[in-house]
């Protein structure tokens, strides 16, 4: 399969429209080696297919097509190659993208858990709104890794787990999560028999959820923060990554450590970076510190074939 990385930033993108924490300031002057991302996103394909899966719907999706020509095969007066959308969660950086899509002629096919339609029916009724447009053609997800496929996306099969993270500050249950808030999809090649684990956010892994990493070739994972403090001790939040759902990489029971234990024949990649993680900085030493763990940070544009 070949999965284009569309967008590797976590909500906000690289640089921030209103941040000037070092990494931001110095890429836009220049001080610091780093390259600008935008809002996490990724288009999957199976190895003979023109058309494939769009993994969320970042606000930046226009300009993520634009740079990605695969996406527009232009078969017709008309065209696209998303053969349909999965929502990873129903948060502004993953959902609000699905606005940009209502010139479509019919009905987007749009794959989602009960929790992530609710939310955005309810709290953020992009649904709603979009049923003025084009409409939305509904998939449900349940997130028990029963597997299934998007028609159009020739040769891929999925299958969604429940993860532990954190619903949007609009969803009714922000503060009291159910399973489907957050998902993980396992994409398996059915002719190669290759696998990708694709997880922007991601609070804790239990053992299942380890036992699905480990199984794959590639995992593309949770990469927002460093530090569990990093926005605290920058001033920018009273909240932990943890406290937002997110896993971060450095200490104790961090992604590295986990990233670490998969078999050495897994690719590890980071995704959904967040403006202020350090390891933006391609000098940086937290950036050295993950090449000496064989641990990627995903960049907008780059192609992994599995
Ligand atoms: C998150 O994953 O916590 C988000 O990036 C939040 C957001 O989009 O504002
Ligand atoms: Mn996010
Ligand atoms: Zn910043």
């Amino acid at each position: 399969m070949r999965i284009t990385v569309l967008g590797s930033a976590a909500g906000g993108g690289f640089p921030q429209w209103n941040c000037n924490c070092r990494n931001c300031a110095g890429v836009r002057s220049g001080a610091v080696r780093a390259r600008s991302r935008t809002q996490s996103s990724i288009f999957v394909r199976g190895d003979a297919a023109v058309d494939g899966v769009l993994f969320n719907a970042s606000p930046d999706i226009l300009e993520q097509i634009r740079s990605n020509p695969a996406l527009q095969p232009a078969r017709a007066v008309r065209d696209t190659a998303i053969a349909g959308v999965v929502l990873m969660d129903g948060q502004v950086d993953h959902a609000t993208g699905l606005f940009m899509l209502r010139e479509r002629g019919s009905p987007l096919p749009l794959w989602c858990t009960d929790p992530v339609e609710q939310d955005l029916s309810q709290g953020n009724p992009v649904l709603r709104v979009l049923g003025h447009y084009c409409g939305v053609r509904r998939e449900r997800i349940v997130p028990d890794g029963t597997p299934f496929e998007v028609s159009g996306a020739d040769g891929l099969t999925l299958r969604a787990v429940a993860l532990d993270s954190k619903a949007a500050p609009y969803s009714p249950h922000r503060d009291a999560p159910v399973p489907g808030d957050n998902i993980g999809v396992l994409i398996a090649d059915r002719a190669s028999g290759r696998s990708a684990f694709y997880a922007p956010g991601l609070g804790g892994i239990m053992p299942a959820l380890f036992d699905l990493m480990a199984g794959a070739d590639a995992v593309l994972v949770d990469g927002t923060f460093w530090t569990d403090d990093e926005m605290i001790r920058l001033g920018l939040s009273k909240k932990t990554a943890r406290d937002i759902g997110h896993l971060p990489q450095s200490g104790t029971g961090g992604m590295i450590e986990w990233l670490d234990r998969l078999p050495a024949r897994t690719r590890r990649l980071l995704i959904h970076v967040n403006n202020t993680n350090p390891i933006l900085d391609e000098d940086s030493a937290e950036r050295a510190q993950l090449a000496r763990h064989r641990i990627e940070v995903c960049e907008d544009g780059m192609t992994i074939t599995i």
